[in-house]
């Protein structure tokens, strides 16, 4: 495959920087919305070949230059046995983990109930036009923990998932273990089934203090890493929010790190070891500007990647719903555009 994003992953030379969105593929695009008429996100997710499709759809619409898998990062709490549903306001669980006295022997690991998303991967690779990268991901521990603690997706601080963390140090262990575990039979199996690059969402790195982050999730990061790099697949985190935490980060955590808009692209890459990729940083916001004030800020981002190779433009974090599609697609095509090299 030639690929300009497998090719910056890989530290080879491009002739400009590739492009991808996180969420880029359920909630910007009017032919996801027009899908999502008349299917329910489960059903989208667990038929593969809808997955599929709407896994592709960004590619042609956005002329993005890699696909991310459709899915979601609590695949993994709904087979460890945890009831999951996607509502108006977001997912929730059936139990929260933060109700019951020792919540690990809740969890009930059940690894054939994310075959629907091998299947999905394989109708991806049939489907794909030449070339089109395949992301896969799922999400890191601290995150999907926060979400299985607080038993309820959006619109929540999850105070009552970190007070838990807080009051139970030493269930946290077990609980992480248990998610761990299974992320990493959910990892290789992404992988065999033809992945080809790879992303860890962190999205909640910036709930806790960094210190904790680092002696009690950090190791499980590395875990994840290394099983997917040693696989030969190129490995990007993204640890949301976690500010000046980032000098804990080594080249034993990523190949690339996704930065949020807090923290400027210049200042991440002075920090982190040289050998570390950069993918970001776009305030998903600012494209409910209008494109004069979009072009104005992307302009800021000429100067550094004429500098630096190893980056990926990228938002953030993901777009958000009601982003307006046509400044998507001006975002990209300016990106596309520019001379880099
Ligand atoms: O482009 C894509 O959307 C790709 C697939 C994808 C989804 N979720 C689909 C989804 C990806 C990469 C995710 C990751 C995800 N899911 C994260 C990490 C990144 C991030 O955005 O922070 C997190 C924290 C979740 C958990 C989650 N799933 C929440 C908070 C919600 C509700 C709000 C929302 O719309 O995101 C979901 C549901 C979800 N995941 C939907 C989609 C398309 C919406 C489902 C619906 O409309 O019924």
């Amino acid at each position: 495959m030639t690929s300009l994003f497998l090719d910056t992953l890989k530290g080879k030379f491009t002739s400009r920087p590739p492009v991808w969105y996180m969420r880029q593929a359920g909630r910007v695009l009017p032919s996801y919305l027009k899908i999502k008429e008349k299917y329910s996100f489960w059903q989208l997710m667990k038929e593969p070949e809808l997955a599929a499709k709407v896994t592709l759809l960004p590619v042609d619409d956005l002329g993005v230059d890699a696909a991310i898998l459709f899915s979601d990062i609590l695949v993994i709490p709904y087979a460890l046995g945890m009831g999951l549903d996607f509502t108006d306001r977001g997912p929730v669980f059936e139990k929260p983990l933060k109700n019951f006295g020792n919540p690990v022997t809740r969890l009930k690991p059940e690894p054939e109930k994310l075959g629907y998303i091998y299947d999905a991967i394989e109708q991806v690779k049939k489907a794909r036009t030449a070339n089109t990268p395949l992301i896969g991901f799922c999400g890191a521990p601290l995150t999907v923990l926060s979400f299985m603690l607080q038993g309820l997706g959006s619109r929540s601080d999850f105070s009552d998932a970190v007070k838990w963390m807080f009051s139970h140090r030493e269930k946290l262990p077990a609980l992480i273990d248990a998610v761990t575990e299974l992320t990493l039979v959910y990892v290789k199996n992404q992988i065999k089934h033809g992945i080809d690059a790879f992303q860890l969402f962190e999205t909640n790195a910036g709930l806790i203090p960094n210190e904790f982050y680092r002696q009690v999730f950090l190791p499980s990061v590395e875990k994840i890493a290394t099983v997917v790099r040693d696989a030969g697949i190129p490995f990007i985190f993204f640890p949301k929010g976690i500010g000046s935490g980032l000098q804990m980060l080594g080249p034993q955590h990523a190949d690339f790190i996704s930065v949020d808009w807090l923290t400027p692209l210049e200042r991440a890459r002075n920090i982190l070891d040289t050998s570390i990729g950069l993918q970001g940083n776009l305030d998903p916001r600012l494209l409910f500007a209008d494109k004069k004030n979009i072009e104005t800020e992307l302009k800021n981002y000429l100067n550094f990647g004429r500098k630096y190779q190893n980056w990926i433009f990228n938002l953030g974090h993901g777009f958000l719903p009601g982003t307006p599609f046509e400044n998507a697609r001006f975002v990209t095509d300016w990106i596309k555009e520019q001379t880099w090299r």
